[in-house]
């Protein structure tokens, strides 16, 4: 592993770590944010390129509002009028999105500065967010590691404990292109997921559990991301697009493919595997140019996805949805794992 300079922010020097595998993929990853700055990949012919949207120093992502790669929390996604109860008591959480919370708050763990340790093959970073911040409950001990194999993988562990029952949905946000350039319409995505949960017009799930089928929400076999993005459809509407948590279709507990996508000029493939119950499908339509990122270019409406592995959003104001509460003497774990390779035309 290299260790780079590469900037400062809230005073406090920044760092990138770069990994890069025996087959030449090199991720570099900053302690601000624990946040995936770049990430280069070769396409069918062999020749790398970013395949990540982000900025070219610290400052870039101090001042940014899309989070770029970072690692997302203390909750991943929304809380509904940014309140939950837990064990009768009643949380009021810090609002940034209208009525709600997003992403963790004012500052989630995004624009934090955090500790970073190098590990085999890889760099672990840790976070201790203390007892009411943002509005949660809980002191808590947070670790995203990152692990790069020789599969070409980017391996993701999620870990936090706590001192006081908490919520916590921890994730990753990096913003993909495989063709590292354009809209992102023509991906080929196909999604292990035969539900979804439908929001309302602030993006809090109302509570149902939907069928894709018969739906634009239907990537079970592979669709083009572009192919029924301008249907007329009220979830569509209200997420300007996709922004949806898909719930996903597991056989099993543990890690398993959830989803692929293909991006047919380049050849370059990305698979996710994860051991989350969801994943937030967001085709960047907040994306709208006024962003500048690496080399000063402007970051057009849907020129990357996120496909955020998580637990689903709102889970602390719906009993239904699996349960995002941690407990003290209890671990949180997660694992993600966002895998490149590529396919002949
Ligand atoms: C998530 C949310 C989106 C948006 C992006 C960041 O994907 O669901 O609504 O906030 O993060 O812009």
């Amino acid at each position: 592993m290299m260790t780079k300079s590469f900037g400062t922010a809230d005073g406090t020097q920044i760092q990138l770590y770069v990994l890069k595998n025996s087959r030449g993929m090199e991720v570099a990853i900053s302690d601000f944010g624990a946040t995936v700055v770049s990430l280069k990949v070769p396409d069918r012919t062999g020749n790398f390129a970013d395949v990540v949207l982000g900025y070219d120093d610290a400052s870039g992502y101090v001042n940014d509002k899309s989070y770029f790669g970072a690692a997302i929390g203390r909750y991943g996604n929304r809380i509904g009028k940014a309140r939950f109860t837990l064990n009768g008591k009643t949380y009021e959480l810090s609002k940034n999105d209208g009525e709600n919370q997003l992403h963790g708050g004012v500052k989630g763990f995004n624009k934090k500065v955090w500790t970073a340790k190098p590990v085999r093959g890889g760099v672990r970073f840790t976070y201790a967010s203390k007892d009411g911040e943002e509005g949660y409950p809980g002191n808590l001990k947070a670790e995203v590691t990152y692990t790069l194999t020789d599969k070409n993988e980017l391996k993701i562990d999620y870990r936090a404990t706590t001192d006081k029952s908490t919520v916590v949905n921890l994730t990753n946000h990096s913003y993909f292109n495989l063709a590292a350039d354009g809209d992102i319409l023509k991906h080929e995505l196909t999604l292990h997921a035969s539900k979804f949960t439908p929001v309302d017009a602030t993006l809090i799930p109302t509570g149902e559990i939907r069928d894709v089928k018969n739906t634009p929400f239907d990537f079970t076999k592979a669709a083009a991301i572009g192919s029924r993005i301008g249907n007329e459809d009220e979830q569509l509407k209200f997420g300007k697009g996709y922004d949806h948590n898909f719930v996903l279709d597991r056989p099993k507990a543990g890690l398993a493919t959830v989803a692929e996508v293909y991006e047919p000029t380049s050849g370059r493939v990305l698979t996710v595997l994860t051991t989350e119950p969801g994943i937030q499908f967001y085709s960047g339509n907040f994306l709208d140019g006024t962003t500048k990122g690496k080399g000063g270019k402007a970051y057009e409406f849907r020129t990357g996805f996120c496909l955020e592995t998580q637990h689903f959003p709102d889970s602390p104001n719906k009993k239904d949805f699996p349960s995002t509460v941690l407990n003290p003497g209890s671990e949180y774990k997660s694992t993600t794992i966002y895998q490149f390779s590529t396919r002949a035309k």
